[in-house]
């Protein structure tokens, strides 16, 4: 059974014009696109998406970065499609992503680290309403 997982390809890997090897890379690993636009956040609605992070001290900043320019949000779908694509895009800090990780080769840091992939099942869910109409999620 395949379940799925939401994706966001951030502010600096869209400016540097990596989103085409980025979905490349998610496609070759066996993912199927359900929905995917290019669109961009105010700080406020950054501030909504990442309210979890809200009490963190990076939370302002992560804010500010996220509205900074256009992103591409993404629903996925796959076998074991939220574990899977958090290997695909390795650990939140590029310094301790496995190599052939999407953030080992396309992060600059721990905040502007490309790309951002679900946790679970329930906030794929959450953060692919947040982006996508029902109709859009067949
Ligand atoms: P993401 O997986 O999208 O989830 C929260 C984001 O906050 C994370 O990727 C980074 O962009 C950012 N982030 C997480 N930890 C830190 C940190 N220690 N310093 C700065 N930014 C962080």
């Amino acid at each position: 059974p395949t379940n799925k997982t939401f994706t966001m390809i951030k502010p600096d890997a869209v400016a540097d014009g990596h989103s085409g090897a980025i979905i490349k890379m998610i496609e070759e690993a066996g993912f199927r696109i359900v929905a995917l636009k290019k669109t961009q956040l105010t700080a406020e609605r950054a501030g909504q998406f990442y309210a979890v992070h809200a009490e963190r001290p990076f939370y302002e900043s992560l804010c500010t970065y996220m509205s900074s320019g256009p992103i591409i949000p993404i629903i996925l779908e796959k076998e074991n499609a939220v574990a899977d694509f958090r290997t695909l895009i390795g650990a939140t800090n590029p310094d301790n992503a496995d190599e052939g990780t999407i953030r080992k080769l396309f992060a600059k840091s721990m905040q502007a680290n490309a790309i951002h992939g679900s946790d679970s099942d329930e906030n794929a869910q959450i953060e692919g309403s947040f982006f996508f109409g029902n109709v859009e999620q067949f």
